[in-house]
């Protein structure tokens, strides 16, 4: 990641006077009660759709945020914020195939506010690249909403990043580090849902402890959030080969909260995604790496390392990563993003084709300077040194993505 980390000013601690407590119920103990339940009479009458929750008594706000969700179609498959890698041409090649919603990269606010270069070239969308989640990373209330309210007429929720655990966020104190500073989180959420008419969602890791992730969970729900998104992946456990993520307590989130809730982490290939969605019961799977090497991994696609064998097993040669790469990147000429985004999806992509033939991987690596007429050309000498890894797709799901027009 290539941003100035913000400075930390303004945090305040839980710990002073409940520090034999747990972040989360140290803050249960001492926040105050600041419902949005608790307004006046008078404002509760104004709701209205179209109005800022502000107005909404909880019930009301619940009944909100699922009529939201379905007005989007309910979507079941979603791709994953990804800093440098879920920008527009990449999201939609994923909705081509099978993805349903999609997360724009994370978004500094303070620099969303003050660069110009920076929201012209880290935030492009399209007519077509709906539902849309527009996430930002933020530990400033007031900066937050100002970053907000410039994409709130484009998206379908504005997302805060409370789930990076990288060394930059914790230099610029935000992501999975605000977890230490819950009243910080709670104004960061309240602030944009008394100001945006745009829903709020949040995406979280959860907590060494269940109920204190159940509590972290109910306090973002009762701070007006419409949707969590539960990475079920604790702030130590970085690495996603290394830890499985714990979808038992993303399935104590799901019956903990009444708002719609996504599941993420451990999504390979669509039965997993299937299998995630029966055993947690949430609404909806985010994927985010597997979906880097294969985008087309939501219509039923998968790399040969999650093919079982057997009869069940489907060579399928109508497409592969060097026909995906093709249509990402003549999306990108339709709508242009920084190389350095094009070269990151390059090697995800072709990564395997690369292990063959390195000499190709070598020649790429050496262009300082990048064209689609050189990337073109080097698929097309892939191509011709016979190199062939197809992608696959189970039986079961041959007929199913062939009826909604896609891989047939
Ligand atoms: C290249 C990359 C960039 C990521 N950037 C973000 C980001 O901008 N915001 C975010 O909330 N998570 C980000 N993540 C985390 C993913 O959204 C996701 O939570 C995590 O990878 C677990 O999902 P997975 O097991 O499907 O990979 C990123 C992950 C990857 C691999």
């Amino acid at each position: 990641m290539r941003f100035t980390p913000s400075s930390a000013a303004g945090t305040f601690s839980l710990f002073t006077s409940n520090f034999h407590l747990s972040p989360i119920r140290s803050f249960m103990a001492t926040a105050s009660s600041h419902s949005l339940s608790s307004l006046p009479a008078k404002d509760l009458a104004d709701c209205g759709l179209g109005t800022p929750s502000r107005y909404l008594s909880g019930e009301s706000r619940i009944e909100r945020a699922w009529a939201h969700w379905k007005k989007l179609g309910e979507p079941k498959m979603i791709v994953a914020p990804m800093v440098d890698n879920s920008e527009l041409p990449f999201r939609m090649l994923c909705r081509k195939y099978g993805a349903q919603a999609a997360y724009t990269p994370m978004l500094h606010s303070r620099i969303f506010t003050e660069s110009e270069k920076y929201r012209s070239e880290e935030f492009t969308t399209c007519k077509e690249d709906r539902p849309l989640f527009v996430q930002f990373c933020a530990n400033d209330p007031d900066t937050l909403l100002k970053a907000a309210r410039r994409v709130e007429p484009y998206c379908d929720y504005v997302d805060i990043n409370l789930g990076c655990p990288q060394h930059i966020a914790r230099r610029g104190n935000y992501g999975a580090f605000l977890m230490d500073n819950l009243p910080l989180i709670k104004s960061l959420v309240e602030k944009l849902v008394f100001n945006l008419n745009v829903p709020v969602s949040c995406k979280i890791r959860i907590f060494p402890d269940l109920q204190d992730t159940i509590n972290y969970a109910r306090m973002l729900e009762d701070a007006g959030c419409s949707l969590l998104a539960v990475h079920g992946r604790t702030r130590d456990e970085k690495d996603g080969k290394k830890f499985r993520a714990d979808w038992s307590a993303i399935r104590a989130v799901k019956s903990a909260v009444r708002i719609p809730v996504l599941a993420n982490g451990n999504i390979r290939h669509i039965d997993d995604a299937e299998n995630c969605l029966k055993e947690t019961g949430a609404d909806g799977v985010l994927s985010a790496e597997s979906l880097l090497g294969n985008p087309a991994l939501f219509a039923g696609f998968r790399t040969a390392e999650w093919v079982l064998g057997g009869e069940e097993s489907n060579e399928d040669r109508t497409l592969d990563q060097p026909d995906l790469l093709i249509e990402y990147l003549m999306l990108c000429e339709e709508y242009p993003v920084p190389w350095r985004m094009i070269r990151s999806h390059v090697y995800k992509l072709l990564g395997e084709w690369f292990r063959i033939h390195p000499h190709i991987r070598e020649d790429f690596n050496a262009q300082s300077k990048l064209t689609f007429e050189y990337l073109y050309d080097m698929v097309n000498r892939l191509r011709e040194l016979g190199a062939s890894i197809p992608l696959y797709m189970k039986d079961s799901h041959v007929r199913r993505v062939s009826a909604n027009g896609i891989g047939a």
